[in-house]
């Protein structure tokens, strides 16, 4: 499987941009999505599990899935024998799992993914009924964001054609949010927070 965050993991926590970013979005879900301690929740793309320890804080259980075998090694470094995530080191693109949760939460790996009809069909069978998803990513930009856009599909998204997306795959009450903006020499980027409902 393709790890094209091998070079990044080993410094991927020392950012305080990135810490900052998975806090904005940690505290955009909580603010709009009820979360409480019986629930079971899919970090998709969780990374070193920047976003996915700020949640676990509020609920049962958070699985991390990511392709990268070395983000997931940084993630568990981390785990604490009362504090932990469990880990999937699985694209669930090409083999997608059974396991349903309450709640499926990304942040900033959207636009990894090429086919985005067929991820949202997908994640939508891993919902149990009247599940969430609250995915957190860049609006649409200009290819500037990345230095490097290798393994980059889509550069950010416009909110029209995401939602459109999302609602054709089934998904109810689905909602398009700027909820932070990420300051950069070259420009300033919107991120967005899609919240959906199965
Ligand atoms: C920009 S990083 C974000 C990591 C973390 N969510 C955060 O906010 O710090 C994107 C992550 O998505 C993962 N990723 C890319 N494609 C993926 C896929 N098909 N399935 C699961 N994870 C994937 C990468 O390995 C990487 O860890």
């Amino acid at each position: 499987m393709q790890d094209n965050f091998k070079d990044k993991a080993s410094t991927w926590d020392k950012g305080s941009p990135m810490l900052d970013g998975a806090k904005t979005i940690a505290d955009a879900i909580e603010s709009r999505i009820q979360l409480d301690a019986s629930m079971s929740i899919m970090d998709f793309g969780t990374g070193t599990g920047l976003l996915g320890f700020l949640i676990l804080k509020k609920v049962k259980s958070v699985l991390g899935v990511d392709t990268s075998a070395s983000m997931l090694k940084k993630l568990q470094e981390k785990n604490t024998s009362d504090f932990t995530i469990d880990t999937l080191n699985v694209d669930i693109t090409k083999t997608p799992i059974s396991t349903t949760f309450d709640g499926i939460i990304s942040s900033m790996t959207l636009h990894h993914i090429e086919d985005l009809k067929h991820f949202f069909k997908s994640i939508y069978e891993n919902l149990n009924e009247g599940g969430f998803i609250a995915i957190a990513d860049l609006e649409k930009e200009d290819g500037t964001f990345h230095k490097d856009n290798t393994g980059v599909f889509h550069f950010g998204f416009d909110e029209k054609i995401l939602c459109a997306i999302v609602k054709s795959t089934g998904f109810k009450n689905v909602v398009y949010e700027n909820i932070n903006t990420i300051n950069k020499p070259q420009r300033d980027y919107g991120v967005f927070l899609l919240s959906a409902k199965r």
